[in-house]
């Protein structure tokens, strides 16, 4: 199935239009998104808490680990470095977290305001390998950035 993202866009623009709240926005986002595409079968939002440190947030699928440093796994490097993670093999990621066995594949993005602040990282996990393209990363990047402009 290949995803149709001016459709999503326009879906995640209309229902969180005005919405400011960040765990609001992290649980509009995490839901529209995963029922969006079935190569997706754990999509979520892992919160800046404290310096250096990751907490789950609101997500979709199985249970996720809770907490995750800056300094560890797939979602760590997104945090850390500030840049997207494009992972198209789980096992070759040096430090990758395995919250479930059956991940393959893995894409995370840093979220940030518009003011700068980085306020967490959206995670999409898939049990098929090679599941995401750079327009996946693109596209999320722009969603992401809209929804969450005036997070606070
Ligand atoms: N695989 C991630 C951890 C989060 S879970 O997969 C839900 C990582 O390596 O950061």
């Amino acid at each position: 199935m290949s995803i149709d993202y001016t459709s999503l866009a326009a879906t995640i623009a209309s229902l969180t239009e005005g919405e400011t709240d960040t765990v609001s926005l992290m649980a509009t986002v995490t839901c529209e998104v995963h029922h969006a595409d079935d190569r997706f079968d754990w999509t979520g939002f892992y919160r800046v808490v404290a310096p250096e440190l990751l907490k789950i947030g609101p997500y979709q699928g199985g249970h996720g680990c809770l907490v995750i440093p800056f300094s560890r796994g797939v979602c760590g490097a997104a945090a850390r470095t500030g840049e997207t993670q494009l992972v198209p093999d789980v096992d070759a990621f040096p430090g990758h977290i395995a919250c479930a066995s059956s991940t393959r594949s893995e894409l995370v993005l840093p979220v940030w305001n518009d003011k700068g602040d980085l306020l967490g990282v959206f995670d999409i996990d898939s049990n098929q390998p090679d599941a995401f393209t750079q327009e996946d990363a693109d596209q999320l990047t722009a969603i992401l950035a809209a929804a969450f402009k005036n997070a606070a």
